[in-house]
């Protein structure tokens, strides 16, 4: 170990990482929890059983600080917000959203509201909002009756809107295709992702767009995105009244980036699938027992989606790469983990009877 010396410094969050990239300037106070550079895991038993042609990747965004993707897009919004002197924040959310918005707006010293969809959020998600010190308002509704309310709201008050109609959201995420592409050296050749509000697919397309532009990577994926069977606008071309599923993340009728999101699609050369909440639920438990990755329901609808296109016979006999965000962390919906799992064996306290149930 002589020639080892200790290392200083490392990730200082996505907005110094990528500042050249995104709309701050000096005088934007950043907040940060030190988001981003969220690990590319290569499968290591899925591809083998379900692809060995095919390079597979999953980029893990529940190791984010509250466990979601959405911390992205929420230090670059509550950043510009505190640039403009905001005092306070408003959102509606499945889950992620509000609990990274009320832990982004703590940092920063303002009041966090958000409205969820009472009774259909998991309860991890509820915990960090209650606890981050969001005034958390259950409607008696869903997502996008919450979310016509927030607009109509911050139409007419001084409360900063933190949903992905906020450009700055979109700005955030879209660094997480620039890791992909600064860690492969390339871009991948699909990219598959869940797909709810629709705003995270449309950030990762303008991600990839922007370093293609850029002459920083020459050519741009084909993004392939996953909307559960019982609450799939964009795949059925009309909003859905009573969106329904297990994956109740992405449980939303009416996509607020809908137009952005099938411009990402069409543009890369992709395309949208539906997939049943059965087909999810497989999905996120083949991706916990044979990777040791935990997600929760909606992220698996990615993994669903690539086993869907590999059964359609898809990607042909193609060698090619493959990179699936996983969204949110399987922590946040412990509920869904402890009611389709295995359930624990009981034994009384006394060796034998141990060695004897596991038949040694
Ligand atoms: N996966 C997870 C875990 C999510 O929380 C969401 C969205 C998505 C996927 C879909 O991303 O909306 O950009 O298409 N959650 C939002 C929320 C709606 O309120 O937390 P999208």
């Amino acid at each position: 170990m002589g020639s080892y010396s200790v290392r200083r410094g490392g990730w200082r969050g996505l907005i110094e990482e990528y500042r050249q990239f995104l709309p701050v300037s000096e005088s934007t106070p950043v907040i940060s929890l030190l988001e981003g550079n969220t690990p590319l895991i290569e499968s290591r038993n899925l591809a083998r059983e379900w692809c060995p042609n095919l390079r597979v990747l999953f980029k893990y965004e529940g190791l984010n600080p509250t466990g979601s993707f959405k911390d992205r897009g929420m230090t670059m919004a509550i950043s510009k917000a505190a640039e403009r002197g905001v005092r306070a924040t408003l959102c509606a959310s499945t889950g992620n959203t509000s609990a990274s918005a009320a832990a982004y707006s703590a940092r920063a010293g303002m009041m966090s509201i958000v409205l969820i969809p009472e009774g259909k959020i998991a309860l991890g998600k509820l915990a960090q909002a209650l606890t981050y010190g969001a005034r958390t308002l259950q409607v008696d509704g869903n997502f996008d009756d919450c979310l016509r309310i927030v607009r109509e709201i911050t139409d007419n008050y001084p409360i900063e809107l933190l949903n992905s109609l906020n450009p700055m959201r979109m700005e955030g995420q879209k660094t997480a295709s620039f890791e992909v592409c600064d860690v492969l050296g390339e871009p991948p050749d699909y990219h598959l992702l869940p797909v709810g509000n629709a705003g995270n697919i449309t950030a990762y397309w303008w991600g990839y767009r922007e370093y293609r532009e850029r002459g920083i990577v020459d050519r741009t994926p084909r993004m392939l995105g996953f909307q559960a069977a019982g609450a799939a606008p964009l795949v059925e071309g009309r909003p859905v009244a009573r969106p329904e599923t297990v994956a109740t993340a992405i449980r939303i009728g009416n996509p607020a980036r809908w137009d952005d999101a099938m411009a990402a699609v069409r543009d890369s050369g992709g395309g949208v699938w539906a997939v049943t909440d059965d087909e999810i639920l497989e999905a996120y438990g083949e991706l916990a027992r044979l990777e040791g990755i935990f997600v929760e329901p909606a992220s698996a609808a990615s993994v669903a989606g690539l086993k869907k296109l590999l059964a359609e016979g898809f990607f042909g006999r193609e060698k090619a790469t493959v990179v699936l965000t996983v969204t949110g962390h399987g922590l946040k919906d412990p509920d869904t983990a402890v009611r389709i799992a295995r359930q624990p064996e009981q034994v009384p306290a006394d060796t034998e009877a141990v060695v004897r149930l596991l038949e040694l």
